[in-house]
């Protein structure tokens, strides 16, 4: 076991891990900060996405250590006091979700999109967005969220 001091949403966080332990299990099994999810553990769904230092990755494939000196940045921390993001909200009242699986990656996702491209085409959306997977196939209400996020049409 090592020892590391995690910079997660703002907050230090000490946390003892296994050798080469992945980002998402210290997340969810060590620090209980279960909005990310697992899906595929092999990078290819978008389920577990979180940001380091501002840039979508997948938590799955990265061992905690070499995130020690960034800032981690999970769902819970887009709404640290309760309060939704706008993205967030704009994901509620376009009801882009059913089961609601892949909605943390696809708002932690999307989040570094807008961040990067406050007004994106709809073509940067959906290659951003290429990656990450919904198996509820709720692709058009996601569009339609992060359009609204963006300050584009309603649906
Ligand atoms: S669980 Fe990480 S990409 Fe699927
Ligand atoms: S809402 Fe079920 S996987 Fe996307």
């Amino acid at each position: 076991m090592a020892k590391l001091t995690l910079l997660v949403n703002g907050t230090e966080r000490k946390v003892e891990v296994e050798a080469g332990e992945p980002l998402l299990s210290v997340l969810r099994n060590r620090l209980e900060l279960t909005g990310s999810k697992y899906g595929c553990g092999e990078g290819e769904c978008g389920a577990c996405t979180v940001l380091i230092d501002g840039r979508s990755i997948r938590s799955c494939l990265m061992p905690a250590e070499a995130a020690t000196g960034q800032k981690i940045t999970t769902i819970e921390g887009l709404a640290p006091t309760g309060t939704l993001s706008p993205l967030q909200q704009a994901f509620l009242e376009e009801e882009a979700f059913q089961c609601g699986y892949c909605t943390s990656g696809m708002i932690m996702s999307a989040h570094a999109l807008l961040a990067g491209n406050p007004h994106p085409s709809e073509d940067d959306i959906l290659k951003r967005m290429n990656g990450n997977i919904c198996r509820c196939g709720t692709y058009p209400r996601i569009l339609a969220a992060i359009r609204r996020a963006a300050g584009g049409k309603k649906s």
